[in-house]
């Protein structure tokens, strides 16, 4: 028995719906950019613009937004060739699985749960944030305990509870639905950004990086800097450049999604020519709209004065704009509801795609009769993301997203170069340019990102791995499929057939 043993692509092949895929293998470059558009903007820009920028960065955060566009450029290639190599499922599990071995498919797999579900969960509240905005000003109001940001945010809770139901009962993806809601998104953010010049007070960008500020009463230690300033004995503090790097950290949250364009690789019709044109058409809209209104924002408000947690609907409140504010917060509510579901069902099936081979327990996967979902993960899912979204506090979620899909990335880039040297036979529908180069950057950039994010956030990602390691050694290393060799459950496989769970972390 080996953590490096390797599920052969053939098993892959056979535990996945081939047919299926052949049917939907119909995506263009357009649909691909639609879909990675509604995947990506979302709370990212809608909160954590704002939070950043008063907290971090200042106006320079639009430096911030740049860095991260540039780090996830890279690792989003080195995504589509990894999710292009062998024409299975398109996720970064599945295929590790496939080439790299057991464990590292694990380490992957456990990321992307912490990627979807707490990500699923940080959007719920920046969707809660914006939802108080929108009733007060119907003239409405929920009691402050059971707001966002109060005790129990309880329309965190309630939408996921809401979407939890969806999903459960199976409801089938729509790309129309999504396009509608991409252009709700799409026009808002627009709105914002032509609105918006009209009351840009270019005093507001001076000083554009702000000084170097200390973050905590004391000089010497403090759990919310960032890793490197404590590896390299720095006082904590905020600001100056240190918080443009520590802020695309942070802003990096706002472009997560360009992973799961990449996994559509065997749904594109021609993965060669459209998937990279998906993803960079995506990456530049996201990044080009991302910085005009990141600019537009810290010239209305003035980055000592930007609210924290609504910021683009307020910045229009600030200047007696209530009726633009009330139409962004709208947009925002509806915009910011696909991207939760959207990581609500990624989180289902890569905890699908586990269980399916016995990682995770097989049970797990079992499909509900009627609804041909596997209602159990469905509900876990959806329990766990209501609690994490209800009761965690502000502030903390995103960073943990982050360094799980950083981390995801670094193992993807370093995965491309290695297996270029393994199998270079295979078949590779998307190519990466400049391999070893291009990959390593990524690699190193990505590092570079986390070594930007709190030491908090490092400990409590610790405690995940550790956990992870603790589950795989005491389950999956014995229990998993490929050391048994027991066959697939009817059910699961018969659902798998139906095409309701199959693409693990993507849809
Ligand atoms: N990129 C997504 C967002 O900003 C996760 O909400």
């Amino acid at each position: 028995m080996s953590v490096l043993r390797t599920k052969s692509i053939e098993q892959s092949i056979a535990d996945t719906d081939e047919p299926e895929y052949q049917l939907k293998k119909s995506l263009t470059a357009l649909d691909l950019t639609v879909f990675g558009v509604g995947v990506v903007i979302g709370a990212g820009i809608f909160t954590l613009t704002g939070r950043v920028a008063h907290q971090m960065t200042g106006p320079a955060i639009v430096i911030s937004f740049i860095v991260a566009a540039v780090c996830c450029g890279l690792a989003a290639m080195c995504y589509a060739e990894f999710a292009s190599t062998v024409p299975v499922s398109g996720s970064a599990y599945t295929f590790s699985y496939a080439s790299l071995g057991e464990v590292f498919a694990w380490i992957i797999g456990w990321d992307l749960i912490l990627e979807m579900f707490l990500g699923a969960s940080v959007v719920a509240q920046g969707w809660s944030a914006y939802f108080g905005v929108l009733l007060k000003k119907l003239g409405l109001s929920l009691p402050t305990a059971v707001s966002y940001g109060g005790v129990v945010d309880l329309p965190a809770i309630v939408l996921v509870l809401v979407l939890g139901l969806l999903i459960t009962i199976g409801i089938k993806e729509s790309m129309r639905v999504n396009l509608v809601l991409v252009g709700v998104k799409l026009f808002i953010v627009l709105f914002v950004i032509v609105a918006g010049l009209m009351f840009i007070n270019p005093a507001n960008y001076s000083p554009f990086i702000p000084d170097p500020a200390p973050s905590a009463a004391t000089t010497g230690f403090s759990w919310t800097q960032p890793l490197l300033q404590w590896l390299t004995g720095s006082a904590p503090s905020v600001f100056g450049w240190g918080g443009v790097f520590a802020g695309a950290a942070l802003v990096f949250f706002a472009y997560i999604g360009f992973d799961v364009v990449a996994t559509t690789a065997e749904e594109a019709k021609n993965p060669q020519r459209d998937l990279p044109i998906g993803i960079i058409a995506s990456l530049t809209i996201c990044t080009i709209l991302y910085c005009a209104v990141a600019l537009v924002v810290v010239g209305m408000v003035n980055y000592t004065e930007i609210d924290p947690s609504a910021a683009l609907a307020n910045a229009f409140a600030h200047h007696g704009q209530d009726w633009m504010a009330t139409l962004i917060s709208a947009g925002a509510v509806a915009g910011l509801t696909t991207v939760v579901l959207t990581l609500m069902i990624g989180a289902t099936r890569i905890i699908f795609a586990m269980s399916r081979d016995n990682l995770l327990p097989i049970s797990l996967a079992k499909v509900h009769p009627r609804f041909k979902t596997p209602w159990k993960i469905s509900m876990i899912v959806t329990v766990v993301c209501a609690i994490t979204a209800g009761f965690t506090p502000i502030g903390v979620l995103e960073e943990m997203v982050n360094i799980g899909t950083l981390t995801a990335f670094i193992l993807v880039s370093i995965a491309v170069v290695v297996l270029r040297r393994k199998r270079p036979d295979l078949p590779r529908a998307f190519t990466v340019p400049l391999v070893p180069a291009l990959p390593i950057t990524s690699a190193l950039i990505c590092f570079y990102l986390t070594l930007n994010l709190s030491l908090e956030t490092w400990v409590r990602f610790i405690v995940w791995m550790a956990l992870g390691f603790i589950v795989y050694f005491s389950y999956g290393y014995r229990k998993a499929r490929l050391a048994t060799g027991a066959p697939l459950p009817h059910d699961v496989q018969a659902a798998m057939d139906d095409g309701v769970v199959k693409r693990p972390d993507a849809q």
